[in-house]
């Protein structure tokens, strides 16, 4: 299908036919990392009022989850735990299970978990992607200007919460490239499945070249060098490759530059003040927070929801370069 206007589907889909099941829910733009690649030097934080509320997001979210067939949801940030009212959230998204949601995720920094697991698996939250980009303190130090202490304490709540996870590098050369076996060997003791994310051309400080990506192929080849075969196995809807390494242990690599994986997406975005994104490249958003706040009924905001969805470009090109982008990766989510 074309271009026109978005058909009223229960279904959310864009124009190349693409049907959307996830949602991907910032709550916060504030973090209390500085990772280089994500986030300004001086960031300034958008103004409390200008947020969704607790009773917006979930307004929205049951919008996304009644009417449009969205099944998942993963919160995101900035830093999602540095959102007030975060497990009150997770437990009004309890309720939408009845009504089709399947899954309740958050990617996380990993800082804060040591305080907030327990309360965490206790509203509902299944499962979380915890990032680290290097292994050796000092270096973790350096690139996030935070220590590695509260990250791995954060990891060990998890477990003991029961909560399960992943663990997310993004792989930038001459910044953490020399820790790919390190941090895939720690993975590998310890039976955490970490996915090497290729670094995208949508960092803040317009450090993006090609050279600085660390191709799939790449860390392929540095990985069998450490564990021997290193087998494929078949693409899902996650937009990791998944790999088994030594026979047992998972691995993924998140290939958006050298391998995009476009043609399958199943995801939309929306920021903490209630803009919906498309896609992680989309130039615009569509402002959801304004039409709630004046009164708009339901079907008016399904309409824009679908309309904003629908236009979606086919997918990134990768050897588009860096990307004009107005909100950084801090206020998307990722
Ligand atoms: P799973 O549902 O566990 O597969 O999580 P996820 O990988 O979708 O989420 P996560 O927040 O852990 O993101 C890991 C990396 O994948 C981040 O760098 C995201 O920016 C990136 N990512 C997530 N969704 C998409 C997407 O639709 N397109 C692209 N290109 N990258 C994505
Ligand atoms: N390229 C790849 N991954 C990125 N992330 C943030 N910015 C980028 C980028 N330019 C990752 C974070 C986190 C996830 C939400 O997105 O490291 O793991
Ligand atoms: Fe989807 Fe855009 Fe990511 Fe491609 S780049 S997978 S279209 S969000």
């Amino acid at each position: 299908m074309a271009d026109g206007i978005a058909p009223a589907l229960p279904e959310l889909m864009d124009q190349h036919g693409r049907r959307k099941r996830k949602l991907r829910l910032s709550v916060t733009d504030r973090c209390n990392l500085r990772c280089a690649y994500c986030m300004p030097e001086h960031p300034t934080w958008l103004p409390r009022g200008d947020l969704l509320t607790i009773e917006e997001l979930l307004r929205l979210t049951a919008l996304f989850v009644m009417h449009l067939g969205i099944t998942n949801v993963r919160l995101t940030g900035g830093e999602p735990t540095l959102r007030r009212g975060l497990p009150e959230l997770i437990e009004g998204l309890q309720l939408l299970r009845p009504q089709g949601l399947q899954r309740i995720s958050m990617t996380s920094n990993g800082t804060r978990l040591a305080e907030l697991a327990p309360a965490l698996k206790a509203a509902g939250l299944d499962d979380l992607n915890i990032s680290i980009d290097a292994r050796d303190p000092a270096l973790f130090q350096k690139l996030t200007r935070g220590p590695i202490e509260p990250v791995l304490e954060g990891i060990a709540a998890a477990q003991t919460a029961g909560l399960p996870f992943k663990l997310n590098a993004v792989v930038i050369r001459d910044y953490n490239d020399s820790e790919i076996e390190a941090l895939a060997g720690w993975a590998f003791e310890q039976d955490v499945e970490l996915r090497f994310i290729e670094f995208m051309p949508l960092d803040n400080a317009q450090q993006w070249s090609r050279e600085r990506v660390v191709t799939e192929s790449e860390i392929l080849q540095r990985l069998g060098t450490r564990f021997g075969a290193v087998e494929k196995l078949p693409r899902t809807a996650s937009p990791a490759t998944e790999y088994i390494l030594g026979g047992h242990h998972r691995l993924g690599i998140i290939t958006t530059v050298s391998d995009p994986f476009c043609g399958s997406c199943d995801r939309v975005r929306m920021t903490a003040v209630g803009e919906l994104f498309a896609c992680l490249f989309s130039a615009k958003g569509t402002q959801l927070r304004d039409a709630l706040r004046a009164g708009e009924p339901d079907a008016a905001l399904l309409a824009m929801i679908r309309g904003g969805v629908w236009s979606k470009e086919a997918g990134f090109a990768a050897p588009r370069g860096y990307v004009e982008r107005p909100i950084t990766m801090h206020r998307l989510g990722g």
